[in-house]
């Protein structure tokens, strides 16, 4: 019954979870709200916001998990990709953590984390699946094998996809982060009222820093214009160019899934929140004949729980790390 206690700290949520013999028990997000009028996350500040909210964090995870500090049995914290001064906080309080216990430290890497958040809840994908992971720092396919063993099939040369959404809400006028609000003007709008050109990209890759680029030319050259074109229009754009970004993710899927003969499909990362990436994969798993993964909403974005389940698997496994670990900031899948 191994009882995990998991840190999270790679970006700009701080975030501390409980998991017991695998089951989540507590999951803890201390939001940093601070980066809003800056228009994007602030590494310092993320850094600063950190070290005030890991150990209140901590605390009430274990509060609202119903254990004792002395029923943990090891600590599992993010290593990396991230923000390298936001990982150190998240690293240096696991160390501690385990050092002062006595109990062991367990390193995940947080891409991998994203694709094990679908072991928490049933149903649970068979291996091999397929995963696309999209955020605002990543966008990834990646042939699952087993819990650990993950081949990257493809990912973005450029931008992430929660990025290109981010720049577009910026260049629309919305505040950061803009993923959610097109999300929300996209549902008013009409995803047929203008066209964004698709990238042509060879393989399973992705690239978004075109489209970004076609979208303000299209806004400029359509304000030039008519000078309220995005209060008049500002639903039909979004949903114009969220439907692209969704096709552009969703092909690339569909040839995956064709490719590797795979027919488990799951997402993961913040962008799986996405309710036309949400419709868009249910449709085509239809058409397709997939069973289809998606996480519950509070384990798509960045969370402590997913950092525990993967923990839990690593303790079974017995792979954990000394106190000489680091934390990387580039860190493959
Ligand atoms: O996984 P996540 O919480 O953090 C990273 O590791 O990046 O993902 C955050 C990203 C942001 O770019 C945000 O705009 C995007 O996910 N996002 C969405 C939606 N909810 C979050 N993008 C589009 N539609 C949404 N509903
Ligand atoms: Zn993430």
């Amino acid at each position: 019954m191994p009882v995990i206690l998991g840190i999270e700290s790679s970006c700009d949520e701080t975030s501390a979870a409980i998991s017991v013999n695998g089951t989540v028990r507590s999951n803890v997000i201390a939001n940093q709200t601070i980066h809003e009028k800056f228009g994007g996350v602030v590494p310092e500040l993320a850094s600063r916001a950190h070290q005030q909210h890991i150990i209140p964090a901590v605390d009430q995870a274990i509060r609202d998990a119903k254990v004792h500090k002395n029923d943990i049995d090891a600590v599992a914290f993010t290593r990396g990709p991230g923000l390298l001064g936001s990982l150190l906080v998240g690293t240096s309080f696991a160390k501690a953590f385990a050092l002062a216990r006595a109990i062991p430290l367990i390193e995940v890497n947080h891409m991998q984390a994203h694709i094990l958040a679908h072991f928490i809840e049933e149903p649970v994908p068979e291996f091999p699946f397929l995963c696309l992971t999209v955020s605002g720092g990543h966008t990834q396919l990646v042939l699952v094998k087993s819990h650990f063993e993950m081949e990257l099939l493809g990912q973005t040369l450029d931008d992430a996809a929660g990025e290109a959404f981010d720049k577009t809400a910026k260049i629309l006028g919305l505040p950061y982060p803009g993923g959610p609000l097109i999300d929300r003007h996209a549902q008013h709008g009409n995803p047929r009222a203008f066209t964004f050109p698709e990238p042509q990209v060879p393989g399973l890759n992705f690239s978004f820093s075109g489209l970004k680029t076609a979208i303000l030319y299209f806004v400029q050259q359509r304000q030039g214009k008519q000078a309220d074109f995005l209060n008049v229009h500002l639903n039909d754009v979004c949903a114009s160019v969220q439907s692209r970004i969704v096709s552009i993710l969703l092909n690339k899927l569909r040839r995956a899934a064709r490719d590797t003969g795979v027919f488990h499909v799951a997402i993961a990362g913040g962008v799986s929140a996405n309710s036309g990436l949400r419709n868009g994969l249910m449709a085509m798993g239809e058409q397709e004949g997939w069973q289809v993964f998606i996480p519950r909403f509070e384990y798509c974005t960045d969370n402590a729980a997913m950092i525990a389940i993967a923990g839990h698997y690593k303790f079974l496994a017995h792979e954990f790390v000394g106190q000489e670990i680091a934390p990387i900031a580039r860190y493959a899948i």
